[in-house]
């Protein structure tokens, strides 16, 4: 186990399986997560992506294998413990509280982080400066910290998920279809906010249904397929097509006999 060679691997997923009841969610999932750099999870409904996330959360506990981060084994029983591990997630709309402003929200669960002297202390005013700052830092546009977060649109709320999970010092960020319910316009914003989190050092782990994203964004690409990883690909070296057939299983030369043209 000292032998990895863990240097730039922030996070090492090896042989992790995962079943329940009868499905076996995940059938023995390796992959390494390359410090600083976008993995994209891709894979049809029900290949394990969610599940491999919730594995890397600690939302969910993995029947065997093992999970390294930085070198160091780790087993997470809660998603406390992955938090305590420098590994926040982003799910989908639901971290935010809707009738808290985005400064009440960038704050919120935050308090022991302050110590001594911290938020309770805090004025309102100086809080939502901070929350100013930090949005700004993150090119987040929020109209206004002070007003609850229900009155942002799809974009900005999800700006301000992600300056929530990001801005406490982790290192690991997981981002689970971060824009599926967002427009072009909105997309575009939250992918700047994704490419300046590549800027700032932090490890990236992308659940994505939109292969175009996938490869606007990624640097890597991790195919599963009913629980197994297919492939673990470096973007620049692959295309779409071959990644859509990894995912379905049907080869270009399938696909190529079976359209029109
Ligand atoms: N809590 C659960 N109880 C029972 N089966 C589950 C549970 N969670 C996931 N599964 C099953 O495990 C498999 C993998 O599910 P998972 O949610 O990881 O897929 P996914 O790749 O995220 O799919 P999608 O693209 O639809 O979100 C599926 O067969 C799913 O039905
Ligand atoms: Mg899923």
């Amino acid at each position: 186990m000292s032998e990895l060679v863990t240097e730039d691997i922030a996070l090492r997923l090896s042989s992790i399986k995962k079943r329940y009841g009868g499905v076996v969610a995940l059938d023995g999932v390796s992959i390494d997560f390359p410090r600083n750099s976008i993995t994209a999870i891709v894979g049809d409904n029900g290949a394990g992506k969610s599940t491999t996330l919730k594995i890397i959360s600690g939302a969910e506990y993995p029947d065997s294998g093992e999970i390294h981060v930085n070198g160091q084994q780790v087993r997470f029983r809660a998603p406390e413990d992955a938090r305590q591990a420098g590994i926040e997630t982003v799910y989908q709309d639901l971290a935010l509280a809707n009738n808290l402003t985005a400064a009440e929200n960038l704050f919120m669960g935050r308090e022991e982080k302050w110590g001594i002297g911290g938020l309770a202390f805090l004025r309102q005013k100086k809080m939502q400066k901070m929350a100013e700052e930090i949005f700004e830092s993150f090119s987040i546009n929020v109209p206004s910290v002070k007003v609850p977060v229900s009155g942002l649109s799809g974009g900005q709320r999800q700006g301000v998920a992600i300056a929530r999970a990001v801005n406490w010092g982790s290192d690991v960020v997981l981002l689970d279809e971060p824009t599926a319910a967002l427009g072009v316009t909105e997309t575009a914003k939250v992918e700047d906010v994704i490419n300046g989190l590549r800027e700032k050092g932090l490890t990236q782990v992308i659940v994505s249904h939109n292969l175009d994203q996938v490869f606007r964004l990624s640097d890597r690409i991790a195919v599963m397929r009913r629980g197994k990883l297919m492939a673990n690909l470096e973007t620049s070296q692959t295309d779409p097509q071959s990644v859509v057939a990894l995912i379905t299983g049907i080869t270009s030369q399938d696909q190529n006999g079976l359209s029109d043209g």
